[in-house]
C-alpha cells in the first residue's frame, strides 16, 4: 500500500484564483499579442496528434542550443524545470541533498518522495549565504546534491557571484544552479557548467506557464545519463511545437521580460514609500515583503480581489511576509492602491 510518509505530506495546494487579480505565481502577465496568437494556432493546426511527439526533440534542442552558445547534446528537456528537478534527484548518487532556507519548495518536496534526506542551510536575516557555512555542511552530511536557486525564491535575491563559485569549486557533489528566473536578474551561470555542475531553466516565467517546459543545460556526458531517466516522449506535440515557434519570436517576449523589470523596479520604490512594510530588493519577477499581519494584510488584499501568496506560514525568515508577483502596470496599481488603503 501507500508509503506512511507519502500519507503525512499534503498535496501540492493551488488555491482558486477565481475572479482574482492573480499576482501568486510568477506567471507573466501579457497575453498573447493578436498576430504571434493568430500564427501560433495555425502552426498547431499542422501538429499530427495521432502520433507520439517527436521523442529526441532534436530541433528543439538545437533552437535552444543555440540561443545559449552550447551544444544540443548539452540540452535536456523535462515537462517543467519541476520534472527535471526530479530526473536529477533520481538519478543521482544515494545520499543528502543540500539547499539554502528558505528556497524553493520542490528541492524539499522531491527529495522526500525519492526517500533522500535535506540539510539546510539558514540564509542570514538579510538573506545572504555564506559559501563557506554551506560548503562545511556539504562535508559534514556528505552531500551528494546541492540547489541553488538564482535568483532564490521566495526571497527574490541573487547571491554574489563569487559565493556560487565557491560553492561550485569547493563542493565534489552535483551543483544545480536553477535560474527560473534568469529573464529577470542581472547574470546567469551557464559559464560554470562542468561536469558536477548544472544549470535550470524554465519557459514558465517568460511567459509560457501553461506549456509547462524546462531545460537543464550540462556537461554532454552527465545529460546523455540524465536522459536515461527522462520518460519517453515526456514533451507533448503541441507543446513541442509551440515552443518552436515562440522561439522564434524571442525578441517579443524579452521585450515583456524588460516590461516586467520596469515594473518591478517601479513597485519596489512604491512600496518602500508605504508605511510598515519591508521590501526586500528582487532581481526576480516578484517582490517579498515583510509586514506586521501577514495573514491580515494577505486577507485584505484578497477581500479587494488580489490574489497573492501568504509566506508567514513557513515560519523562520519568512514570518509575517508576503509575496506579490509583478503584474502589469494596472494590476501593480491595484496592488498599490489596495495597499495604500489596508496600511493607513
Ligand atoms: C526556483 C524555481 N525553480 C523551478 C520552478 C518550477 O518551474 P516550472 O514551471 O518549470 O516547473 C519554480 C517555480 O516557481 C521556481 O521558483
Amino acid at each position: 500500500m501507500i508509503r506512511k510518509d507519502i500519507k503525512a505530506l499534503a498535496a501540492y495546494h493551488v488555491p482558486d484564483s477565481s475572479g482574482l487579480i492573480k499576482l501568486d505565481a510568477m506567471e507573466n502577465p501579457f497575453p498573447l499579442p493578436d498576430d504571434l496568437r493568430e500564427a501560433w494556432v495555425k502552426e498547431l493546426a499542422q501538429v499530427e496528434i495521432n502520433r507520439y511527439p517527436d521523442a529526441d526533440m532534436r530541433e528543439l534542442r538545437e533552437q535552444i542550443a543555440e540561443q545559449e552558445g552550447l551544444k544540443p547534446e548539452q540540452v535536456l528537456l523535462g515537462n517543467g524545470s519541476d520534472e527535471i528537478i526530479q530526473m536529477l534527484l533520481l538519478a543521482n548518487d544515494p545520499g543528502v541533498c543540500v539547499t539554502p532556507a528558505p528556497t524553493f519548495v520542490m528541492y524539499d518536496l522531491i527529495s522526500r518522495w525519492l526517500n533522500r534526506s535535506v540539510a539546510s542551510i539558514p540564509l542570514a536575516k538579510d538573506f545572504s549565504l555564506d559559501a563557506d557555512q554551506f560548503l562545511q555542511v556539504c562535508a559534514r552530511e556528505k552531500a551528494v546534491v546541492a540547489f541553488l536557486a538564482c535568483p532564490n525564491n521566495p526571497t527574490g535575491n541573487l547571491w554574489p557571484q563569487e559565493t556560487i563559485e565557491k560553492i561550485t569549486k569547493g563542493f565534489r557533489g552535483l551543483v544545480v544552479i536553477d535560474e527560473a528566473y534568469a529573464p529577470f536578474a542581472e547574470r546567469t551561470h551557464t559559464h560554470l557548467i562542468a561536469p558536477n555542475v548544472m544549470v535550470l531553466r524554465t519557459f514558465s516565467k517568460l511567459g509560457w506557464a501553461g506549456l509547462r517546459l524546462g531545460y537543464v543545460l550540462g556537461d554532454a556526458d552527465v545529460i546523455a545519463d540524465l536522459n536515461k531517466v527522462r520518460m519517453p516522449y515526456n514533451i507533448n506535440s503541441l507543446t513541442q511545437a509551440s515552443a518552436r515557434f515562440f522561439l522564434k519570436h524571442s525578441d517579443v517576449f524579452k521585450k515583456q521580460a524588460r516590461d516586467i523589470c520596469f515594473e518591478r523596479n517601479r513597485m519596489t520604490a512604491s512600496l518602500m514609500a508605504l508605511q510598515g512594510i519591508e521590501v526586500f530588493p528582487s532581481q526576480a519577477n516578484f517582490i517579498l515583503m515583510r509586514v506586521q499581519d501577514a495573514d491580515g494584510v494577505f486577507q485584505a488584499l484578497k477581500e479587494r480581489g488580489i490574489l497573492i501568496k501568504n509566506m508567514h506560514a513557513q515560519g523562520g525568515l519568512l514570518s509575517q511576509c508576503l509575496r506579490v508577483t509583478v503584474g502589469s502596470k494596472d494590476e501593480n496599481n491595484a496592488v498599490l492602491a489596495a495597499l495604500r488603503e489596508i496600511m493607513s
